[in-house]
């Protein structure tokens, strides 16, 4: 898919599957490089990336059958503890292989990462913590390399609570000597996730979801079945759609416990937004209210939220103020929202935007997932049709967002 053509639609109607979560799977998949046997997961979203990192498995050496959501990951004796560059250079989540092959083989030959462009996403806090617990590392040639004599555990305090470098801790701590303390560790959902994964392998992790994680590391893991967490950040776009065009709609699957924030930043905007049987049930009935929002680690909101939600700001009553706290460099879909007649100003991590009645469609352009699932989003409510290229973006974190929100009633294709 490389283009996607939105047209006027709405309001939507009905209910809507919420897939696993990309930020969690890619994860998971990492952490069966930790023990030999067959790992089944469940509720597997069908993206791109989950197919780049099954491509990076079996680059090493594994094997992964994929049966409608259900992937079957069989680790053989013994890996190529490897990482090529065309595929940690397509996706960031790459690098979370290098602390538990280090953690398993003592060694480990990442790339270094590409993904997403938000400006400089340097792998820093990564080594530092990975080096405290007795790796070594060279880089040359676009390649980390590193090597240990048997990981031990040891105390890291994070600079920033970020989520691949606590990913990178977690999985090498689950194999290293004695105990790994996580300080300042991010507190996404996703990492509570892996934990309970690693624990299901037969790890002790305790205190994910909170700021300290501790570890004891065992000798021994072994392969699991596991069911991948619903993706808050997909049931945040179809939010987003229901915020510009109106309507009611159904997430089915969807864990309001995991979107606290985000449901009552919405909610302050004016849509209903309740806990449903089934998932989250959500109503919009008028033209949504401007509000101020800035991005946090969580429990704060979430930065990958932000370019939906400004999407939803650009035709909202009022005048908004946000503030992107994580990547300097994630601004880049204002340039494509104005084309479509947004009135947004930028300064360097900051953003104004003036909601006008109507944007009006207009041929843009998807610089990553969210942007690009951001300008579906606007153009759901712009005259006229929007016309979307390098919409592979969006492949790479969506499951079939253009059938899922046909389902609901909206006017997209793909092409
Ligand atoms: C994860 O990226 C997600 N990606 C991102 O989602 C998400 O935006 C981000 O977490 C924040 O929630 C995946 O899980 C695959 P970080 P990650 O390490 O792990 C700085 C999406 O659209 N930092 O928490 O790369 C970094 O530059 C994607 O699904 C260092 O300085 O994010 C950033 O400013 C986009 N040195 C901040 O910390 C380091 O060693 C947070 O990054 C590590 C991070």
């Amino acid at each position: 898919m490389d283009r996607i053509t939105v047209r006027p639609s709405g309001p939507l109607s009905g209910r809507v599957a919420i897939s696993g979560a990309k930020n969690s799977v890619l994860k998971l998949m990492a952490a069966t490089t930790l023990a030999e046997g067959r790992f089944r997961l469940d509720n597997v979203p069908d993206i791109a990336d989950v197919t780049w990192m099954a491509a990076l498995l079996e680059t090493m050496g594994m094997s992964v059958e994929r049966a409608g959501q259900t992937l079957t990951v069989d680790h053989p004796p013994d890996i190529t503890a490897e990482a090529p560059y065309e595929l940690v250079e397509k996706m960031r989540a790459g690098i979370v292989v290098l602390g538990p092959l280090l953690a398993r083989f003592g060694r480990a030959r990442v790339a270094l990462p590409g993904g997403d462009d938000f400006g400089p996403r340097p792998i820093d806090m990564h080594l530092r913590g990975l080096e405290a617990l007795g790796a070594r590392f060279e880089s040359s040639h676009g390649y980390v390399t590193g090597h240990s004599d048997g990981l031990i555990g040891a105390r890291v305090v994070l600079e920033f609570p970020s989520v691949g470098a606590t990913e990178n801790l977690l999985m090498a701590g689950v194999l290293a000597k004695g105990t790994t303390i996580v300080d300042n560790a991010a507190r996404e959902p996703e990492i509570s996730d892996l934990a309970a994964f690693l624990n299901r392998m037969g790890a002790h992790v305790l205190g994910a979801g909170s700021s300290t994680i501790t570890i004891e590391g065992v000798e021994q893991l072994a392969p699991v079945e596991h069911v991948v967490v619903p993706d808050r950040i997909e049931a945040a776009t179809f939010l987003a759609a229901l915020g510009v065009t109106g309507g009611e709609i159904t997430l089915v699957g969807a864990r309001p416990d995991h979107m606290d924030v985000l449901c009552e930043k919405l909610g302050g905007m004016g849509m209903r937004i309740s806990p449903d049987p089934d998932g989250l049930w959500a109503m919009a009935r008028d033209r949504a209210h401007s509000v101020d929002v800035t991005t946090l680690p969580y429990p704060g909101l979430a930065t990958d939220y932000l370019p939906l939600l400004v999407a939803m700001l650009a035709v909202a009553d009022g005048v908004g103020i946000v503030t992107e706290n994580l990547f300097a460099g994630r601004f880049r879909y204002v340039d494509e929202l104005t084309r479509m007649g947004a009135d947004i100003r930028t300064e360097s991590h900051h953003a104004v935007i003036r909601g006008v009645a109507r944007l009006s469609g207009a041929p843009v352009r998807a610089h990553d997932i969210r942007a690009g699932a951001a300008l579906v989003v606007a153009g759901l409510g712009a005259d006229g049709e929007t016309v979307i290229s390098d919409a592979h973006h969006i492949e790479r974190g969506y499951e079939d967002l253009v059938g899922k929100l046909t389902g609901l009633g909206a006017d997209v294709v793909a092409d």
